[in-house]
């Protein structure tokens, strides 16, 4: 984005418009930092608005200096605030307005103003480089680029005619051969003409939102969970519930009192994002009745499962539904690259058509030498061999973690029991107080905790570490600084 030669002038009236998060259980700075964050993602601090000195605010708000200096440096560090020395702190120029154009309809119809953008993470126009601990991040430098590289110059030289426009499902011969691996690798039931090619599995969460709720519908949503589910159900206008996760996943009995006439379920059963947790059969069996019985969705997110590490796969959720009430999601990005922009989706039969509806008013299908590329990729088995390739690699950096985790930490630390997936779930033996993330930031470590992912306050934190995109000697060395990190920080319970 340019710069604008005159900058703003600093909004004076701070206070009045950011009523800081309410939320008595939270510290000052952690209010002036979601205060900040909340008015930036809705809009109300428009990206280059100058803002105050941290003296003039502190006065204001009857904070000390300190409180409010900790809350920009976090602020700065993730990307919201732009510090100009000798100029003053802007609101980050990188950052998307965020649908800034309406602020003058009322509370609710302007999807600006949306609870979405409030759950969600923030939206950046820029990339954020993964760095040691993030979640989810695959090894992009292993994947056969130069073999995919041929892929896609095979397709984009000679773009046949049925190629060039394959229609709002996605290309049939890729729907083809997504349904043969997927039925073999995950147990799921699907037909090409289910499969939707979309750009990941967060598209495929908004597609599910879209064709499947209506305005004010209640869903379940697993809390801690993955934000951006969230944020779809809010976007499509309807009403995400939190429902807490125990040891087996989303707590059904618990949901069913929280919101009785709820429409659908977003769950996450075969590896709990991000607690780690694998969903059992009883509890599975459990929910596919409730949507049975009920009439309502199930949208099953299988971000992670081809990241299976003791040889014990558990087969989605889907495969077990005799009533086709669950869709079925999952993506590329995690097994090739985050970059790739490929995902899809499986509609029961009775949706397929309003979910094609909606993928075709969205426009979703990705390029169509992309998808041709792909479906090659999968049909001359090259699919199958790197997922068993980064199999092995990633069982290898995770038990380097685990072996790490317990050297340097010892009993301080506890670890998830699933082997599986692209992160572990760190808990400690100590509560980690609120500044290790942003400490973690300062010395280029990525740590999220726990409570970056729930929407009720839980009396447990943990960190979550993702290590499939870190080579050997970055495991170790993030292992050293997240531990003396850790004991600079740490508050004993
Ligand atoms: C649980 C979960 N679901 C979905 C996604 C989105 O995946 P994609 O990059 O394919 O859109 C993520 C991304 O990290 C995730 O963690």
């Amino acid at each position: 984005m340019g710069q604008s030669t005159m900058p703003r002038r600093p909004v004076t009236t701070l206070p009045a418009v950011i009523p800081l998060a309410r939320d008595t259980g939270r510290s000052l700075r952690w209010r002036i930092h979601k205060g900040f964050k909340d008015a930036i993602l809705t809009g109300q601090l428009e990206s280059g608005t100058r803002l105050p000195s941290t003296r003039t605010l502190a006065s204001s708000l009857g904070v000390s200096r300190s409180t409010v200096v900790e809350a920009f440096d976090q602020l700065a560090a993730e990307g919201f605030l732009d510090r100009r020395p000798g100029s003053g702190t802007y609101v980050s120029r990188q950052l998307a307005t965020l649908r800034a154009t309406d602020r003058t309809g009322a509370p609710g119809t302007n999807p600006a103003r949306r609870p979405a953008h409030r759950a969600s993470a923030g939206a950046r126009e820029h990339a954020v480089l993964p760095r040691p601990f993030t979640p989810c991040e695959p090894d992009a430098t292993l994947f056969p680029h130069r073999l995919w590289a041929r892929l896609l110059a095979r397709h984009a030289r000679t773009p046949g005619t049925s190629e060039a426009a394959p229609g709002p499902a996605g290309l049939p011969q890729l729907r083809k051969a997504l349904a043969a691996h997927l039925v073999l690798s995950r147990g799921v039931t699907a037909a090409p003409e289910q499969i939707i090619v979309v750009s990941g599995a967060q598209q495929a969460l908004h597609l599910c939102a879209h064709a499947l709720l209506d305005p004010g519908d209640a869903v379940w949503c697993e809390d801690p969970g993955y934000l951006e589910a969230r944020a779809a159900v809010a976007l499509a206008g309807a009403r995400p519930v939190p429902v807490p996760v125990d040891g087996d996943g989303l707590d059904v009995d618990l949901a069913t009192d929280l919101a009785p006439h709820a429409r659908a379920a977003y769950v996450t059963p075969s590896h709990q994002f991000p607690t780690g947790n694998v969903m059992g059969l009883a509890r599975r069996l459990r929910l596919l009745d409730w949507a049975a019985r009920n009439g309502t969705w199930i949208v099953e997110d299988d971000y992670d499962s081809e990241f299976c590490y003791d040889n014990r796969p558990l087969p989605a959720l889907q495969g077990l539904d005799d009533h086709q009430s669950v869709v079925y999601v999952g993506t590329l990005n995690k097994i090739a690259y985050r970059g790739l922009r490929l995902g899809y989706l499986i509609a029961p039969p009775a949706v397929t058509d309003a979910f094609l509806a909606v993928a075709d008013t969205m426009s979703t299908s990705p390029p169509v030498a992309v998808q041709s590329a792909m479906a090659d990729f999968i049909s001359e088995g090259h699919l199958s061999q790197h997922i068993g390739r980064m199999r092995t690699t990633y069982r290898e950096r995770r038990q380097l973690l685990v072996d790490e985790l317990h050297r340097v930490l010892g009993d301080r630390i506890q670890l998830e029991p699933a082997s599986r997936g692209m992160h572990i779930l760190a808990t400690l033996n100590a509560v980690p107080n609120e500044y290790l993330a942003r400490r973690g930031t300062a010395r280029g470590l990525d740590l999220r905790m726990l409570s970056d992912y729930t929407q009720t306050p839980m009396s447990r934190e943990a960190i979550v570490l993702g290590y499939t995109h870190l080579r050997p000697e970055q495991i170790r060395s993030a292992v050293v600084d997240l531990a003396s990190l850790l004991s600079t920080t740490d508050r004993r319970l």
